[in-house]
């Protein structure tokens, strides 16, 4: 079925089957990437974006289901082609490794910072714990959400 999604502030149009996931959309209709399928269950964070500035898992809602709804992916967090904080933190505090987690950690990290600007380190751990990570060790993605937030 054909469906028209509102993605990172533009209006696109796809063809999607019913149970279609909106990461599935996102990826391999719409050229966006970013969003990372990991593990399509939940479990991981790899895929999370926006929904309404809501943070959620994208392998968890159907494409359908997001007709009307603003989304907002890893891509959409960049304006006119400068990073966003939170992506040149993480870049800077060295915590991308093999990179497959960043994505979905930078969307929660921005997420999280919208809401609580400068967040200690229990605030972090929680907000970022449907995130898992498997290279890092988790401490400097601490130390990027905190300089991101000192900037
Ligand atoms: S791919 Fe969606 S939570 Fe893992
Ligand atoms: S950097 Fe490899 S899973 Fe996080």
């Amino acid at each position: 079925m054909r469906i028209e999604l509102s993605v990172n502030g533009e209006l696109r149009e796809a063809d999607v089957w019913a149970g279609e996931s909106l990461l599935t959309t996102l990826r391999d209709r719409l050229d966006l990437p970013g969003s990372k399928n990991a593990c399509e269950q939940g479990e991981c964070g790899s895929c999370s974006v926006l929904l309404d500035g809501e943070l959620v898992c994208s392998c968890l809602v159907l494409s359908a289901q997001a007709v009307g709804h603003e989304v907002v992916t890893v891509e959409g967090l960049a304006s006119d082609g400068e990073l966003h904080l939170v992506q040149e933190a993480f870049a800077d505090a060295g915590a991308v490794q093999c990179g497959f987690c960043t994505p979905g950690l930078v969307v929660a990290a921005a997420d999280l910072l919208r809401r609580v600007p400068d967040p200690t380190d229990d605030e972090i751990r929680e907000a970022l714990s449907g995130n898992l990570c498997r290279c890092t060790g988790y401490q400097k993605i601490l130390d990027a959400v905190h300089l991101a937030a000192r900037r």
